[in-house]
């Protein structure tokens, strides 16, 4: 029997014989013959001389094998009272149609097309049809302003975007086209062409440059799938780094399709024809992942959910979904528990359905915490697994591996390096840390297939970001040890970096559209702790000399600037107006310190602090607007 230990010690011994077994699993047109190389900074390059295409793999391959009326895609949108089910040959069908489109508007390989989606068949259909061209997609979480929108087309530079004219959120509906013409006024690069999908919830105006997706897909003919190298682009996601301008994660065809296989089949523990259901969003990582990619290179049927855990209609909204598909595996970000167990917190919704199809429960974004762990423990009867894993590596670095050798689980831990990942944990000296002993967590080179495989047009910045910092190893920008029994613990970023309900963001970002304000001379954004969304930012500005104006008024101003600029998913409530802000003797702020006050942990004063009575300010201001306190309340 293959055990876990053996698995992963023959990943790392020989990666190039494992990963070679693993990409015979699935279907290339080419198979390649060079399974590893590297390139000029020493970065992992997998089938290089291999050709597929992602969308034959996870498509035309199912329905030439026999799987063509088995369902693809149940799409479930509580916001609209409406359901889809489309089978592998409908979707396939339907991509190929809306590729022929994509290739009538001028894409052609390699070209970029920016999708701005919600939780719709659309938005997989337009991905996969890029996939299809050989054209690189880059999604735009729904979320985003127009000014996120135009920094990620001016980076990406699409030939064309792709579109909804609204996205339903549980009480309103949010017009898209709105935010994309603001954008495309913001951003120098201007694409050739819009493709917008009318929803009846609200229908856009339509500009010279867009086309109905309706009218475009009658006129259109299908296309088949390009042959693409295994290390060509499949798409760019844009992630927070420490800096204003997000990275532009790339991923390749082949690795990507291989990782995700492998990691269906060993992490998940799932068969072809089985149900998973990953309840994020398109516009994040696990998103593209696991509900557009994975279920379906795998031959499961993905559930596409445009709803939230509670308030569509209640907190049972997750098991019912459950119930109704005959789900397998369920995968979703602790917050979403947090959010249930706030509004149910015995459970109670669960009473009203049937899960026994669920196998697992799986979570990630954030960590697990323990007391969340516990109350999910207590009310299921399936294994609760924490996974650890990134933006940059696509899929799970640390996991409890459901379909090769399941572990006992320990609260807290993301159990074990998942075979392929040389995980280790560095001290400040860059020596292996000893077991319990905290430091750096990094990844040794070379990375498995599926990881990035750079920053899209900033080669430099990929080196410095990553690989600097330790050479011959990926730094994570995680924090974390290993016990004595080997279970990985990761304990939180240790850069800007912020995880607010599941969504990564950059306080640096939020300091400069708050720092772009007149009236602000100084400004800090940190993130506290939060009972819900794990964590929250809050920030702290100086104003200029001489502001006379109202403290409150900035302050609203502050948070409405940074919706405005970053949108509402940045959830900056908070901004408190201090006349000083703590500071090392060199200037620099001690953010870290401003967090202790926040979370009301116990701190030290540093010796390289400039004025001590600044954190008095500071104190004041914190108590005077209840930062934190209101929700250290709660958690009592
Ligand atoms: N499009 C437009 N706006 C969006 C959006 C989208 N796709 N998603 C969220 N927003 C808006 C929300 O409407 C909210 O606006 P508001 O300030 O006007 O109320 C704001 O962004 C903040 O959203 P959020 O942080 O999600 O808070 P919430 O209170 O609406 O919901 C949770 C809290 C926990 C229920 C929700 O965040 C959740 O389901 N999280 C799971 C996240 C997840 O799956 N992450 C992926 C990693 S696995
Ligand atoms: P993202 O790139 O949006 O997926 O966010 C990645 C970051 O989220 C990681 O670097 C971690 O800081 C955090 N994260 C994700 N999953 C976990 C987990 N299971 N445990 C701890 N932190 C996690």
């Amino acid at each position: 029997m293959r055990t876990y230990q053996t698995e992963y010690q023959r990943s790392v011994a020989q990666p190039d014989v494992f990963w070679a077994e693993q990409a015979s699993r699935i279907p290339w047109f080419t198979p390649p013959r060079v399974v590893l190389n590297h390139d000029d900074q020493g970065h992992a390059r997998w089938y290089g001389d291999g050709e597929l295409n992602t969308c034959y793999v996870a498509l035309d391959h199912h329905v030439e094998t026999g799987r063509g009326d088995q369902p693809a895609i149940f799409w479930d949108s509580p916001v609209t009272d409406a359901r889809r089910t489309l089978s592998y040959r409908e979707l396939r069908d339907q991509v190929a149609v809306f590729a022929g489109a994509l290739a009538g508007l001028g894409v052609e390989k390699g070209d970029r097309v920016v999708i701005y989606m919600p939780m719709v068949p659309e938005a997989l259909i337009a991905m996969y049809a890029c996939a299809r061209l050989g054209a690189v997609h880059s999604v735009v979480f729904g979320g985003f302003a127009a000014r996120e929108l135009a920094v990620r087309i001016d980076d990406a530079e699409p030939k064309v975007i792709v579109a909804a004219s609204c996205g339903v959120e549980v009480d309103k509906v949010l017009p898209y086209k709105p935010i994309i013409d603001q954008a495309l006024e913001l951003s120098a690069h201007q694409p050739s062409a819009c493709v917008i999908l009318q929803r009846e919830q609200l229908r856009a105006e339509m500009g010279v440059i867009d086309h109905d997706w309706q009218a475009l897909i009658e006129s259109a003919a299908p296309v088949d799938c390009v042959s693409v190298k295994g290390t060509d682009p499949l798409y760019i996601l844009y992630t927070s780094g420490t800096t204003g301008k997000p990275k532009g994660v790339m991923r390749d065809h082949g690795g990507h399709a291989v990782a995700l296989h492998y990691s269906m089949e060993h992490i998940y523990g799932m068969a072809p024809g089985e149900v998973f259901f990953s309840a994020s969003d398109i516009g994040w990582v696990v998103g593209h992942s696991y509900i557009v990619y994975a279920p379906l290179i795998r031959g499961c049927t993905t559930v596409v959910y445009e709803g939230k855990p509670v308030r569509t209609p209640d907190a049972s909204a997750f098991w019912r979904v459950i119930e109704e598909y005959q789900v397998r595996a369920f995968f979703t970000a602790p917050t979403a528990f947090r959010a249930i167990k706030k509004e149910d917190p015995d459970g109670q919704g669960l009473q009203k359905h049937d899960i026994s199809c669920l196998r697992t429960l799986f979570l990630a974004g954030e960590r697990l915490d323990p007391p969340t762990f516990h109350w999910l423990d207590d009310l299921l009867d399936v294994p609760v697994i924490d996974h650890w894993w990134q933006t940059e590596t696509g899929w799970p670095i640390a996991a409890n591996l459901q379909g090769l050798d399941p572990q006992p689980v320990k609260p807290g831990s993301a159990t074990f390096p998942v075979p392929g990942f040389d995980v280790q944990v560095l001290d400040t000296q860059g020596e292996p840390a000893t077991p319990d002993e905290q430091g750096s967590v990094v990844i040794r080179q070379p990375m498995p297939p599926g990881c990035l495989t750079g920053i899209w047009r900033d080669p430099q910045r990929f080196h410095s970001a990553y690989m600097a910092a330790y050479p011959g190893y990926y730094l994570t920008g995680d924090g974390g040890y290993f016990d004595a029994d080997g279970y990985l613990f990761i304990m939180g970023r240790t850069d800007d970096v912020i995880n607010v309900a599941g969504h990564r963001l950059s306080t640096g970002e939020m300091e400069e559209v708050v720092g772009s304000h007149a009236a602000v001379a100084e400004c800090a954004v940190v993130g506290i702790q939060n009972s819900l969304k794990g964590q929250v930012p809050v920030g702290l500005v100086i104003p200029k000399d001489g502001f006379d104006g109202d403290t409150d008024a900035l302050e609203r101003e502050l948070i409405a600037l940074v919706r405005e600029k970053i949108g509402a998913i940045a959830s900056l409530k908070q901004v408190l107006v201090v006349s000083r802000l703590p500071k090392t003797r060199s200037g620099k702020i001690l953010r870290k310190l401003l967090r202790s006050i926040a979370d009301g942990e116990e701190f030290g004063i540093p010796s390289t602090i400039d004025d001590p009575s600044s954190l008095q300010d500071v104190q004041e201001a914190m108590v005077e607007h209840q930062v934190g306190a209101a929700d250290r309340a709660r958690q009592v």
